[in-house]
């Protein structure tokens, strides 16, 4: 039987006194909380039968005003095979958004129609503010160039599953690390593990935030920042490629300059070494080659699997559900 000793950030709101578990970055975890919840996911891939059931009369609200195939359909999809069911909306012009009304109301009513939601918004700290006023747990889904605390655990459990340990990595980063919320939550979770190392690789307009240079910096966590990806292949243990964010740049002038900056072909792929592994939360755009996707060290379409397995075990651990 799975027990779940998971404590998650208390929310302010709540119903009848009971404490709100809310998921709003991969910080709201401990270490020892990822592990419970990666055996978690692990069983459900093994025994997947098991927890066919395990939400049925459980309704999933993903409330989406930004774009997405699949954090979206991922999070239905890990509903659906836990027996649950599913309501939302992918467009914010789709939804009273487009009428004015805020998110904190918006969460107050989606609270009477389900028992669980993920939220993808444009604005960094949305899904905060509706945690703030929810009667159910939310979970952020992507917020602005912010976080993306769900797709952190799904890259977690993909370098945990396939690489073995979550810890001695040198890890590469390519690409829009500016922008890219993926990398910025990736890097505050993998801080926490012994002997990581960090090689980020972007343009000098697209390099990662000060306040997170800041932070390595502060924790002793080593990191170089290079602008030619080829010259660190051989060092690497993991390559996360991410795109150039378009609908965060400022001028369509600009990101068509540094859009195609990076295009990881069989060319780079042969400076790697036979273990690197390659990740991409996705969707990809031009920065890695179909080409590559026939190499076993491509594992970006893996990866979009464990999101399943993961997002299944995070709803059974918000909801408080055990199994048999
Ligand atoms: N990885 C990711 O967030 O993809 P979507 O934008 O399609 O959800």
């Amino acid at each position: 039987m799975f027990h779940s000793n998971i404590e998650f950030m208390p929310a302010k709101g709540g119903q009848g006194g009971v404490t709100m578990k809310h998921l709003m970055s991969p910080l709201d975890f401990t270490i020892e909380e990822l592990e419970t919840l990666f055996n978690l996911a692990r069983d459900i891939e093994q025994n997947p039968a098991k927890y066919a059931h395990a939400c049925a009369g459980k309704v999933l609200a993903t409330c989406f005003y930004e774009p997405s195939t699949r954090t979206r359909l991922s999070f239905e999809s890990a509903m659906l095979h836990l027996g649950g069911q599913i309501l939302g909306f992918s467009d914010a012009a789709s939804s009273s958004a487009a009428k004015g009304e805020s998110v904190s109301d918006t969460i107050r009513i989606i609270s009477c129609y389900a028992d669980i939601c993920a939220m993808r918004h444009p604005k960094e700290g949305a899904p905060m503010v509706a945690a703030e006023k929810s009667g159910i747990p939310v979970i952020n889904a992507g917020d602005g160039g912010h976080q993306h605390p769900t797709q952190t655990l799904t890259d977690l459990l993909t370098i945990h599953s396939l690489k073995g340990r979550l810890d001695n990595l040198t890890i590469g980063l390519c690409g829009d690390l500016k922008f890219g919320r993926t990398v910025h939550s990736l890097i505050h979770a993998l801080v926490r593990y012994p002997n990581i190392r960090f090689i980020f690789i972007s343009p000098e307009e697209l390099r990662v935030p000060d306040y997170i240079t800041d932070m390595l910096k502060e924790k002793n966590i080593p990191y170089e920042e290079v602008i030619r990806l080829e010259n660190v292949m051989p060092s690497l243990d993991l390559l996360y490629m991410t795109r150039v964010q378009k609908e965060r740049f400022f001028n369509e002038e600009d990101y068509v300059r540094l859009k195609d900056f990076y295009i990881l072909d069989t060319a780079k792929m042969e400076l790697a070494r036979q273990d690197m592994l390659v990740l991409h939360p996705l969707p990809r755009v031009n920065e890695i080659s179909v080409e590559v996707d026939e190499d076993p060290r491509a594992v970006y379409f893996k990866q979009a699997q464990y999101g399943v397995y993961v997002r299944m075990a995070l709803i059974l651990t918000l909801l408080g559900i055990t199994v048999d």
